[in-house]
């Protein structure tokens, strides 16, 4: 079987935004207790942050993370995490059923990100709460000084402004599950006008209005076109979140779910445009896929886990190596709409849902799903090359969503068997193509044309693949790691390369 594609230098579709390979730190499960913060822990520093998962964190490369959450924010008093840790409140975590410390807040955040080599996108809360604590919030964060909010910080030993400027507007409002649910006026209000105070407390912040929570959602598209009639002219982003899962192993129609991603991203666009053209706005609105991720195998583990206790182990997905080639293509989807799509979060960052796991006391390690992202991060920046592909296809089905087993069908057809991303960067001057071969049972030879260039040496060809597409990873032995292949040589500006079948596939091919 054999496929094909094209780029031209001059073709280009947009330029990478490095935060679209986001990360997402919530209080919730063992992200913040027990992942990224244990003191007592033989790995961890003075300040309890583990540096065994920070050298992980650096290594998958997530330029902004993400914080507080997720649900857990529409419950959230920031206040009760800033100041002296031996007077914050232990509060009931209403969105998890779990009890929060709070000896973690804005503050450790914020060192943390330091040392993870990460910048923050704070959320606010707009479930309980509104415009007045969001403001407050922001003025203890980034105003210099003078204000009683920024003297508080500074009293509490940050002299210095935090200077954040990616903020969230709320999370899920749109979703039942969401303590303060609102309809998309009700929200679309709220935000508008916490997006008005926090634009005059700090005119240099960029705001996240929500989006759907899922494509799924009754309300997909009147939503969005409600809440940005009110917030058009206020934000600078809409969110988009999504999570795939494989419930009855249907693995065709399970990796095809990153087009079904692709549609996603350009319904929001359509909406966007329409509400724009309506406005007859000059603006044009950016897109944040700011949780994205698989998410099935841990359902019902919340059954086993202790109410009210902090902590509580939760959506720990083990991840396969389908779920690796799911994850690989759904950033090939994100970079293919990479003139759109600025900011992307990968849902979460450890041991929820996450590519980092870590043991109370114990070891930190690799998820399968680690090393598309982290080669993603590393090598996926500079100018989106438009393609032309030519593949078989095939009609995918599939039955089931992540968090809905059996309740929607997806249908996808004429997928392609190919799904890949090039992208060229001028400085050290290369193509990076990547690409996962969707067959299951078949190696596919792909013929890269680069009209344009001049390709020189395939500089590496990092490929992951595994015979079993159910093996995982443990904190003693990773199975499913990328390893170098040869054999993709340029001859008269082609790249010819066979990828195994089910893989996933970096090549980075310099030019002239
Ligand atoms: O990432 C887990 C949860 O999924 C988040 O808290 C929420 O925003 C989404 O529903």
């Amino acid at each position: 079987m054999s496929s094909s594609i094209t780029v031209h230098r001059k073709f280009t579709l947009g330029t990478v935004d490095p935060r679209l390979f986001g990360g997402f730190i919530e209080h919730m499960g063992r992200v913040v207790h027990e992942g990224i913060f244990e003191p007592g822990h033989p790995a961890a520093d003075p300040a309890g942050l583990r540096q065994d998962v920070l050298a992980l964190v650096r290594e998958l490369g997530t330029p902004v993370t993400r914080y507080p959450g997720g649900n857990f924010v529409s419950g959230y008093n920031w206040e009760d995490g800033v100041g002296p840790a031996k007077n914050r409140p232990a509060k009931l975590d209403l969105a998890w059923k779990a009890l929060e410390t709070n000896t973690f807040g804005t503050n450790e955040f914020m060192d943390w990100c330091k040392h993870a080599n990460t910048t923050p996108m704070m959320a606010v809360n707009l479930g309980t709460r509104g415009p007045d604590e969001a403001r407050n919030l922001l003025e203890y964060c980034n105003h210099p000084g003078g204000s009683y909010w920024s003297d508080l910080r500074r009293k509490h030993g940050y002299e210095q402004p935090h200077n954040i400027k990616l903020w969230c507007l709320g999370n899920e409002m749109d979703g039942p599950w969401q303590i303060g649910h609102k309809t998309a006026q009700e929200y679309g209000r709220v935000a508008a006008e916490t997006a008005k105070v926090m634009k005059w407390t700090d005119p240099s912040i960029e705001l996240v209005a929500c989006g759907s929570s899922g494509s799924h959602m009754p309300t997909f598209g009147a939503w969005e076109d409600t809440v940005l009639e009110h917030t058009y002219d206020h934000i600078d982003y809409i969110s988009i979140h999504r999570y795939y899962g494989n419930p009855k192993d249907e693995t065709p129609g399970y990796l095809a779910l990153s087009d079904e991603m692709d549609r996603f991203i350009k319904n929001v666009v359509a909406v966007c445009d329409s509400v724009g053209a309506r406005k007859k706005s000059t603006k044009k609105l950016m897109l944040s896929f700011d949780e994205w991720n698989v998410w099935f195998h841990s359902i019902g583990q919340e059954k086993n886990s202790p109410e009210w206790s902090v902590a509580r182990p939760l959506l720990e997905d083990v991840y396969t190596m389908e779920d690796a080639l799911l994850v690989g293509s759904m950033l090939i989807t994100l970079l293919n709409n990479a003139d759109r799509v600025k900011i992307g979060c990968i849902a979460q960052t450890v041991n929820v849902i996450a590519p980092i796991m870590t043991r109370k006391g114990g070891g930190a390690w690799r998820q399968t799903i680690f090393s598309p992202f982290s080669l993603t991060s590393k090598y996926g920046g500079g100018e989106v090359l438009r393609q032309v592909v030519e593949c078989p296809r095939y009609d995918a089905v599939h039955t089931g969503d992540a968090l809905s087993p059996g309740s929607i069908v997806t249908h996808l057809p004429h997928t392609p068997l190919l799904t890949s991303a090039s992208i060229y960067n001028a400085e050290p001057g290369e193509v990076v193509v990547f690409a996962v071969n969707r067959d299951l049972a078949n190696a596919q030879e792909v013929r890269i044309d680069l009209l344009g260039f001049a390709p020189g040496a395939v500089i590496e060809w990092q490929t992951l693949h595994h015979a079993d597409l159910k093996a995982v990873n443990t904190e003693d032995e990773e199975r499913v790691k990328p390893a170098q292949a040869q054999g993709a040589t340029p001859a008269a500006g082609v790249v010819k390369a066979v990828l195994p079948a089910a893989s996933w596939n970096m090549l980075r091919i310099k030019v002239g």
